[in-house]
């Protein structure tokens, strides 16, 4: 089987960019190929964070990958770190990382710009090293994520391949594992909807978690209540009828794509269903259909983590089968970059 791995940061709530970017898409693939899907808590102290929430939200976003409907009995699920080989193996990646490949990185440009440079850590520089050692140490052939990981896809793949032109011709003894080459070159695997979901209140950007209004995007987790009124409060426009791909109506294009994905809608269905109604009309029509998708997932949740022996099960097989394959990796790294082994 062909291997899959993806996480999501357990910082704040997990809001409707995340769960249609991501995870709803995971949900598909763990029939039919070798999942790992972690919280990646090493990800969430990048910036300054809240460390008593640390643990409660990881809990939290592994109940939501289960109540969105990753199965445990199919794929691995577990905690960044609790399996030690991530931090490990980014330690042997970065020594053939140039730091000019991290600088160019939009995702810590604008981060950084933000916090301003006395605030900003070196793990916020180095972020990119670990996700790539997330991705390579599964061998992983596709990483299913959002529109906004492409760039740090595509530096796992320079990595990949760098380390693998540095030390994985070799003669190095190879302890297992699979393929020829040290590390399998692995692929971004982008939804064709959804793949950037953007804010509530303005078009143009995208629903991020670190937006400071809470109004801007639908957290999973959100109440009805707080739906209906972040829906009736969304920005809109004064065209009349609805449509998707008019450039100057961002938002439209945007709530219409919202309303085709989580109802499992056509384009052309939508279209031929909203494109004379008013704003008013399907607005309501929209805050349906997120409540009536949303709250299965929510009584799922709520039954998990009143369970929490279970989730902790969950979290402590999925760390064992995947410390197997990654320790497997790790050693093979350790070996071709020529390290004397126990
Ligand atoms: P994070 O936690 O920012 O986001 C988790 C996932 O959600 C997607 N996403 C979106 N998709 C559509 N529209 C949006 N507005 C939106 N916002 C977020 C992201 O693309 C992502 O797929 N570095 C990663 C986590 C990570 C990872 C990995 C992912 C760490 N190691 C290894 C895959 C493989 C991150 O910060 O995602």
């Amino acid at each position: 089987k062909k291997r899959v791995v993806s996480g999501v940061q357990p910082t704040g709530m997990v809001h409707l960019g995340n769960y249609l970017g991501a995870i709803k898409n995971w949900v598909a693939l763990q029939d039919s190929y070798e999942t790992f899907f972690f919280i990646v808590d090493l990800h969430a102290i990048t910036l300054p964070y809240d460390a008593p929430e640390l643990s409660k939200s990881t809990r939290s976003t592994a109940a939501i990958y289960l109540a969105c409907g990753i199965d445990s009995s199919k794929a691995s699920i577990f905690v960044q770190s609790h399996v030690r080989a991530h931090v490990e193996l980014m330690w042997l990646l970065s020594s053939s990382t140039p730091i000019g490949w991290l600088n160019r990185m939009i995702q810590f440009k604008e981060k950084s710009r933000k916090a301003g440079d006395e605030n900003v850590g070196v793990a916020l520089l180095t972020y990119p090293v670990l996700m790539a050692s997330d991705i390579l140490l599964y061998q992983s052939d596709l990483v299913p994520v959002g529109e906004d990981q492409t760039q740090h896809l595509e530096l796992t793949r320079e990595i990949a391949e760098r380390v693998n032109n540095l030390y994985g011709g070799r003669k190095w003894k190879k302890l297992g594992g699979r393929g020829g080459s040290l590390f399998k070159v692995p692929e971004a695997l982008i939804p064709p909807a959804g793949a950037r979901v953007m804010s509530l209140t303005d078009g143009l950007s995208k629903m991020s978690k670190s937006a400071p209004s809470d109004q801007s995007r639908i957290n999973l987790l959100d109440p009805k209540d707080v739906i209906v009124n972040k829906i009736k409060r969304c920005k809109t426009d004064s065209f009349p009828g609805l449509e998707f791909d008019n450039p100057e109506r961002p938002e439209c294009r945007n709530l219409l794509a919202i309303y085709q994905i989580i109802t499992g809608k056509t384009k052309e269905e939508v279209v031929s269903e909203c494109q004379d109604m008013n704003w008013g009309t399907f607005k309501t029509t929209l805050t349906d259909a997120l409540i009536e998708h949303l709250q299965p997932i929510q009584a799922r949740y709520e039954e998990i983590m009143s369970d929490p022996g279970y989730l902790d099960n969950v979290l402590l097989e999925g760390a064992g089968k995947a410390s197997e394959i990654a320790d497997i990796t790790l050693n093979n790294v350790y070996q071709a970059m020529g390290f004397l082994r126990r």
